[in-house]
């Protein structure tokens, strides 16, 4: 079996795959209503809000356009804060609605500190919104979304946040962090395939949304909201991904999800870690490492596409290159979701002997005494 380490999508487990294999229900149905409202009330525990979460069927990136035409109007003057690829895809976003996007660029790898964002704040004057990425998948760091919100309120700024990679797995308190809009995707740590937008909405998002002038149709949190009164959807829900979504929820349930975080939290430790004892360089800041997705440089005059390669050809490992102008330069193993520490040790294993034979293959050895 591939031991599949994307950082998303990610391994489904078992009860997920079980639980797709039911049948249709009618989704303006009794049964639908109360399986639908009972998965809601279950996503805003986990969110931790009293506010509303909603799920259409969608990818990540849809829930940027979610956020920006429900919450803000054209020529609203935004800050994005931009530590990676996905938050420069956020920021071009906005740019694409018509938004004046203000931009806080911090070098990939490391994470904006709730200083940088003050300063640009600073700068750039009142904004409606800050654009912020928990975890940016792109680069393997955490930014402290909690300094981060808590600086964008003081100045007087919506806080919308991309939980894409941290949702489910990384300590994120919707309400107690003042995150007024979040959005994640089902392919990352919820464990499920791709095709789900998940986003959390707050008191102060549904404020905004009463100014907000963008048309919308597809994507109105208004029309998500009355529908979600009777338990039901404006549009045809995705029934087979939310038969997905209620088992994974089930199972971090069981599990708890405080439990769930520490066991993010070995992870990102034993791979890193690993890595380390192996003699690779870490590419992320360490203070903000993430712990769902970690990115290395290869050892020198190897590409990430070799290691790539060699991990499927020789060990059934599936990894992922870096994105952007880091493509061909790290190389990104995921820990999300269904992620345990045999798989993340079978990989540690297989880059060792890997690194071995090309330090054996070069007549030097690569590897450093851990
Ligand atoms: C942090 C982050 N934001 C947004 C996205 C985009 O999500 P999607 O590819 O599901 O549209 C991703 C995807 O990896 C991501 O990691």
């Amino acid at each position: 079996m591939v031991n599949f380490r994307l950082p998303g999508p990610t391994p489904l487990p078992p009860a997920v795959v079980e639980a797709m294999r039911r049948e249709m229900i009618p989704h303006r149905g009794p049964v639908f209503r109360a399986f639908y409202a009972e998965l809601l009330r279950r996503a805003r525990a986990i969110h931790r809000t009293e506010g509303d979460v909603f799920i259409w069927p969608a990818s990540g990136s849809a829930g940027w356009e979610v956020a920006i035409v429900n919450l803000l109007s054209p020529g609203d003057r935004v800050l994005a804060a931009v530590c990676g690829d996905f938050g420069d895809r956020f920021a071009k976003a906005g740019l694409a609605f018509g938004l004046d996007v203000r931009r806080l660029d911090v070098p990939w790898g490391e994470a904006v500190t709730g200083a940088a964002l003050g300063q640009a704040l600073e700068t750039h004057g009142p904004v409606q919104a800050v654009f912020l990425t928990h975890n940016e998948t792109s680069t393997g760091v955490t930014n402290p979304l909690k300094d981060l919100t808590q600086v964008a309120v003081d100045h007087g700024a919506l806080t919308i946040v991309d939980a894409v990679s941290s949702a489910g797995a990384l300590p994120l308190e919707m309400d107690a962090w003042q995150v007024d809009f979040v959005l994640s995707g089902s392919q990352k740590a919820w464990m499920c395939p791709p095709g789900l937008l998940i986003a959390g909405i707050g008191g102060r998002a549904w404020e905004a949304y009463a100014r907000s002038t963008f048309p919308r149709f597809f994507w109105d949190i208004g029309a998500a909201r009355a529908s979600a009164a009777n338990g039901m959807t404006p549009a045809t829900p995705p029934l087979t991904l939310l038969y997905a979504f209620d088992a994974a929820l089930g199972l971090i349930e069981e599990e708890g999800l405080e439990h769930v975080w520490d066991r993010h939290r070995m992870l990102g430790h034993l791979t890193r870690t690993g890595l380390r004892n192996i003699g690779l360089e870490l590419f992320a800041d360490p203070a903000y490492a993430s712990d769902t997705v970690t990115a290395f440089r290869p050892p020198a005059g190897i590409t990430a596409a070799q290691v790539i390669d060699a991990m499927r050809r020789d060990y059934g490992i599936e990894l992922q290159n870096g994105q952007a102008h880091l493509a061909d330069a790290i190389v990104r193993i995921g820990h999300m979701g269904w992620a345990h520490e045999p798989a993340l040790r079978d990989v540690l294993v297989a880059l060792a002997a890997y690194v071995a034979r090309q330090g054996a293959a070069a007549g030097v050895s690569l590897t450093t005494a851990g």
